[in-house]
């Protein structure tokens, strides 16, 4: 349904574009900035027509699309494919693609080629790269490319054998101070914001007030400028225990599960299709067939 506000366009028309400028905007105007990760065209759609400002379209869905145990297998080939599928849902939101682990950290002309691939070829507005100070140099280098950079710090999954497990960073002052100093760093690089995964929430407010770009927190608190989830964990579509920051807003798995129960009992006990839902010939085709059969039965006897 579309409401038709009195100016007699749709609220759907009357929806801006995101753009890495209405971030700022947002931030400087305290207004909360939603981001949902889709990895495909359907879910890209509903996300973008409920309103959410940012889809990105997160390397998590190694995990949550394609089963893997953790981000580190997925190919850049593999994230261009979900990029393309979800720009085609995506009319407002400013549409974010994740590096994937490999295509960035070995050669930065790699990380250029890359990047430029998921704009050129996926339609993306904004790559993101995992890591603090030590991406400085690349991201100044893919910005000058004219392709806006997102950061993420803290707890970055592309790391995960390096921090021994997914563990929140930030809880030593050293910890502290490294979190603060690689957030700095990024924000005078230019990022068009900034994600705080896993980190306490003092540290984040702290992050928050300190940078001009928006930081959106994932398990980093209600003090950040936005807040980003994974649309299969608010929709109970993964497999394990959520994670603590994790708020489930339906249950996907007994929508579906319910559903596909129920078609199976259908066909099994006959109930499906019913007539209403089978094609039939017209009533001439019909006629004409039903004379072609009898005369045939006629000739066997
Ligand atoms: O891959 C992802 O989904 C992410 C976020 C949730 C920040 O990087």
């Amino acid at each position: 349904m579309s409401l038709t506000p009195i100016s007699g366009r749709s609220t759907d028309e009357l929806r801006r574009k995101v753009t890495t400028a209405s971030l700022r905007e947002l931030k400087l105007r305290h207004e909360p900035i939603t981001c949902l990760t889709a990895y495909d065209y359907a879910t890209a759609r509903l996300v973008d027509e409920a309103g959410i400002e940012m889809i990105l379209v997160g390397d998590s869905l190694a995990q949550a699309m394609l089963g893997h145990e953790n981000t580190l297998s997925v190919t850049m080939d593999e994230m261009l494919h979900h990029v393309k599928a979800v720009r085609r849902g995506v009319k407002n939101a400013l549409l974010l693609a994740d590096m994937p682990y490999g295509s960035y950290q070995v050669d930065p002309n790699d990380a250029l080629r890359n990047a430029t691939r998921f704009v050129k070829e996926g339609g993306a507005e904004v790559v993101k790269i995992e890591g603090g100070e030590k991406r400085v140099d690349l991201i100044r280098r893919i910005i000058d490319a004219e392709i806006p950079v997102a950061g993420h710090i803290g707890l970055t999954p592309q790391s995960v054998n390096v921090m021994g497990g997914y563990k929140v960073q930030g809880k030593d002052l050293s910890g502290i101070e490294q979190l603060m100093h690689d957030a700095v760093a990024l924000d005078r690089a230019g990022v068009a914001c900034l994600y705080l995964e896993g980190i306490p929430r003092e540290v984040a407010a702290m992050i928050t007030a300190e940078v001009g770009t928006s930081t959106i927190g994932i398990g980093a608190g209600p003090e950040c400028d936005g807040q980003v989830l994974v649309f299969h964990d608010i929709l109970n579509l993964t497999f394990g225990p959520p994670a603590k920051f994790v708020r489930r807003y339906g249950d996907g798995a007994a929508v579906i599960t319910n559903a596909v129960g129920a078609f199976r009992a259908d066909v099994k006990s006959q109930q499906y299709p019913a007539d209403e839902e089978s094609y039939h010939l017209p009533r001439d085709t019909k006629a004409g067939l039903e004379t072609v059969l009898a005369r045939k039965r006629a000739m066997r006897r």
